[in-house]
């Protein structure tokens, strides 16, 4: 018990990777343990598309090009925004938002938690072209060799999400048992064009996610611990 109370509190998001790749063997026994995550049904209502090598790489290229042209919009005027929706390439192509509005009872939290990223990284608070190279580094999975693109069934109203959440967890706990790091990033999903060009993603299937998998680099980085406030619950 007191093993699983410290394993699962030394996951880290890993946001910097060593190049190496991960032998295919090892990357399915991770696929394997994480294959024992409850759904509903036991319908696994997920697809998994997994980019390494070459198509990785040209996955990569793809999405920086649209970051590179999207970025100046998404934090610049509604002018930029505009032109941005209308010129189209960059515009996100994905199958849920990305970028929204939260919620007033939980931005403090996305505040807190970027501003004690960007302080961990020293960039300061007005270090627009750092933020955007931090950020940016998403688009480069933070140099990890290999990424698992998470589609979840357009058909099971919001459980097949649900069920990909919980895989998720299975999944980055079970690369770490396995001496693998791994990055949930949300912002992966912003754009899908690239990531189905290089994949035959069965119909009704949406990008919800993408999980970058790989070994941990010593870079400082991957200390950073954001902590956790207390849950929302009540006896
Ligand atoms: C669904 C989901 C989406 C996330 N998206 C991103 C992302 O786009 N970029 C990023 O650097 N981290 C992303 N994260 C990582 C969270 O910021 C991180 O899990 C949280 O700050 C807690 O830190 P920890 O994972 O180190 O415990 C995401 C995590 C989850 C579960």
């Amino acid at each position: 018990m007191k093993e699983f109370s410290q394993f699962i509190r030394s996951r880290r998001s890993i946001r910097d990777f060593k190049p190496d790749p991960i032998q295919r063997e090892l990357l399915e026994a991770v696929l394997e343990d994480a294959k024992w995550s409850p759904s509903w049904s036991n319908t696994h209502p997920y697809f998994l598309a997994i980019a390494e090598g070459e198509k990785l790489t040209a996955i990569k290229n793809e999405l920086l090009e649209l970051f590179d042209i999207a970025y100046p919009a998404v934090v610049g005027s509604k002018w930029k925004k505009f032109k941005l929706f209308f010129t189209r390439p960059g515009w996100p192509d994905g199958d849920y938002r990305t970028y929204f509005k939260y919620p007033a009872r939980l931005q403090k939290f996305r505040i807190a938690t970027g501003k004690a990223l960007y302080d961990f990284l020293k960039i300061e608070r007005g270090d627009a072209k750092a933020k955007e190279l931090q950020w940016r580094k998403n688009y480069e999975f933070f140099n990890a060799p290999c990424v698992v693109f998470v589609f979840v069934h357009g058909k099971m109203r919001e459980y097949s999400i649900l069920d990909a959440g919980i895989y998720l967890q299975s999944f980055m706990l079970a690369a770490e048992a396995h001496g693998l790091g791994t990055c949930a990033q949300g912002t992966l999903a912003t754009w899908a064009g690239p990531i189905r060009k290089h994949f035959e993603i069965p119909e009704d299937y949406k990008l919800i996610v993408g999980v970058s998998v790989g070994y941990k680099s010593d870079a400082a980085i991957n200390t950073f611990n954001a902590g956790r406030r207390d849950l929302d619950l009540s006896f």
